[in-house]
């Protein structure tokens, strides 16, 4: 069993940051873009995935990526995904989108949860400045937020210290 790195993105940055992720784990299937999966059952075939998704439809209840998760989320939440681990990891501006901060990861997180996954990679919000976010559940991010546009100086620390965590939620990472 194998563990896949899936993201969507505007403006590259999601892209961008998936390959690092890759680089860092080392035992991760190559990031594939969104777009070019065809059939969502491909999940199916692993034990762990890991998504990346950035915010762009700003203060939306619905959609908030803009990105090709926004149409697949009724297709994750109908799947039966238990005993998989999933994790999220969310492109954002906290300084020009402050209210809103990378809102669209707690939205994936809810259809993967529906889909019975087992949920990994939760962050604290300690770290972070802004003033709201809805993918803040309780004292945590649902994932790790990234601001490549006002501090993109702390995504090597962040991504790094992630990757560990998942390696120790995520078996098949070892
Ligand atoms: C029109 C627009 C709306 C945005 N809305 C949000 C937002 O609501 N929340 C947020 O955290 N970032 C927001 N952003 C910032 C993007 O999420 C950020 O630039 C991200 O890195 C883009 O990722 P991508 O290049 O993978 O598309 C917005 C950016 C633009 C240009």
């Amino acid at each position: 069993m194998a563990v896949g790195i899936y993201f969507a993105t505007t403006t590259g940055k999601t892209e961008d940051i998936a390959e690092r992720l890759h680089g860092i784990l080392g035992k991760a299937n190559p990031p594939k873009d969104l777009t070019d999966v065809s059939d969502p059952n491909e999940f199916k075939e692993l034990d762990g995935i890991i998504c990346g998704i950035p915010t762009w439809n700003t203060g939306a209840d619905s959609e908030r990526s803009g990105t090709a998760w926004d149409e697949m989320l009724e297709t994750i939440g109908q799947m039966d995904l238990a005993g998989k681990k999933v994790a999220i990891f969310g492109l954002g501006d906290s300084s020009t989108y402050t209210e809103n901060f990378c809102d669209a990861m707690e939205e994936l997180h809810s259809y993967f949860k529906k889909a019975g996954a087992t949920m990994v990679g939760y962050v604290s919000k300690e770290s972070y400045t802004f003033e709201e976010s809805k993918s803040v559940i309780g004292d945590q991010f649902c994932g790790l937020p990234l601001d490549e546009d006002s501090e993109s100086d702390l995504t090597d620390t962040r991504l790094t210290n992630w990757a560990e965590d998942l390696k120790e939620q995520i078996p098949s990472l070892k």
